[in-house]
């Protein structure tokens, strides 16, 4: 038995459906821990490309897929993806697909009250991905949101939406100036989809529990990346979820004694959407190459990703946040056509070198990178499927990765396709 967390180390985007797919080849449960349709993972096997923003990304490999009590859920988009996905002939049955009882769910409002506010913001705003997100989360710590076992007593559930909508649309009326919304048409609208997916409701962390209790190898996937932790991120501008390993444990329902590896998903380079402080971010062609050569675009909201050198110094900090065992590098195969490559080493802030990521966003917007350079291969390697066969400047590179993070890199992906990957170390 091997239960093993996936978690993004940088901000998201760093290919984390790849390797779960990937892995969830030897696992049994695939299990999403936090975040909701913000997140969007992209899987291509054998040319075809399947993306998917709530439902694990393990479902391609036929295993069963839970959304775990930490993850916010918007039914409508749930729904459509079961459809888009049974489509293309992918058993999404409830046998397939478990939906926590105690996930919560994205309301209408949520939605109307985060464009609402990022618009208010103007320049000030976060850049979220206008999904409801944060304003779902902010119903669950003040305790008036509406969970899926709710589904399953309508007239209760009807009763808290009058109750919550009267606030919020006073909310939206007199604090935003923005439309209301018709309370019974989103009852309406909700009654229908609650008997859809009824079915699918369940205890979740009971069902996992029984898995690991009969020796299965359960994948947790984590969404988004460890500097987007509301605890540990470039705060405000995070998401509103804990997106590091320690919450698998309380966003599924499982104890810590359960977990057997951490896996941190590592871009060759490092990406960001949305606003936010960014050390090493290029402003020259150099980033526009690695923007194009990437697609970096958001696979949620199409915005295109800021792009800049590899920074050591978050590596560092997601290595002891999440406690990684194991570091999977993706889109190495984006610097093929580098002389150069630089990591970051430490920031230099007010003449002072700085090692571990700074709390102050003010900080972080003065700091300098500090940078180590390393001659590029300027190769193509998207057909190399053993280390040994990269070219020497390429395992040059990642052995540094490997020294100066500490941390084992046992998987390296080339390109998009399962294929294109190298897998060193064996992880479940
Ligand atoms: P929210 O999660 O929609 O509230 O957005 C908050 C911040 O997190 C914004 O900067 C988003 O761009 C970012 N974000 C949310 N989900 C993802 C993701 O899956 N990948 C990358 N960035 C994300």
């Amino acid at each position: 038995m091997s239960n093993i967390v996936i978690v993004g180390t940088q901000w998201g985007d760093e290919g984390k459906g790849k390797v779960v797919d990937l892995l969830a080849e030897k696992a049994d449960h695939v299990v999403r821990f936090q975040g909701g349709n913000n997140a969007g993972h992209t899987m291509i096997v054998e040319g075809e490309q399947f993306i998917s923003h709530l439902i694990p990304s393990g479902i391609i490999q036929k295993k069963v897929c839970y959304i775990g009590n930490g993850v916010v859920v918007d039914p409508t988009v749930l729904l459509e993806e079961i459809d888009t996905l049974s489509s293309r002939g992918i058993d999404l049955s409830p046998k397939m697909l478990r939906l926590s009882e105690k996930a919560h769910v994205i309301m209408p409002y949520h939605k109307s009250i985060d464009n609402a506010r990022e618009l208010k913001k103007g320049d000030k705003k976060i850049g979220t991905t206008g999904r409801g997100i944060g304003p779902c989360y902010e119903d669950k710590a003040t305790r008036r949101g509406i969970r899926f076992c709710d589904f399953k007593e309508m007239d209760l559930f009807k009763e808290k939406v009058r109750s919550i909508m009267e606030e919020k649309n006073f909310y939206l009326e007199k604090f935003f100036g923005t439309d209301t919304l018709d309370t019974e048409a989103i009852i309406d609208e909700y009654v229908e989809i609650a008997k859809k997916l009824l079915p699918y409701i369940t205890d979740t962390s009971v069902e996992v529990g029984d898995g690991i209790k009969k020796g299965d190898n359960v994948l947790f996937e984590g969404a988004q990346g460890t500097h987007l932790d509301i605890e540990h991120g470039t705060y405000p501008y995070v998401t509103s979820s804990s997106t590091v390993s320690g919450n698998a444990c309380c966003g599924s329902g499982v104890g810590p004694k359960d977990i057997h590896g951490v896996v941190g998903i590592v871009k060759a380079y490092t990406t960001r959407v949305g606003e936010g402080p960014f050390v090493t971010e290029l402003f020259d062609e150099i980033g526009t190459a690695i923007q194009k050569k990437g697609a970096e675009f958001g696979a949620t909201t199409g915005r295109k990703r800021r792009c800049g050198w590899f920074d050591m110094v978050i590596l560092r900090n997601s290595a002891r946040l999440n406690g990684l065992t194991d570091l999977a590098i993706t889109k190495l195969d984006v610097l093929d056509d580098l002389k150069e490559i630089k990591i970051c080493t430490s920031y230099k802030y007010n003449g002072e070198s700085i090692e571990n990521f700074p709390a102050s966003i003010k900080t972080l917007e003065n700091c300098e990178p500090v940078y180590e350079t390393m001659p590029g291969w300027e190769e193509d390697i998207t057909g190399v499927r053993k280390f040994e066969d990269l070219p020497e400047n390429a395992q040059k590179y990642l052995k540094r990765l490997e020294e100066l993070s500490e941390t084992r890199i046992s998987i390296v992906s080339v390109g998009p396709d399962r294929e294109e990957t190298m897998v060193l170390n064996d992880l479940m």
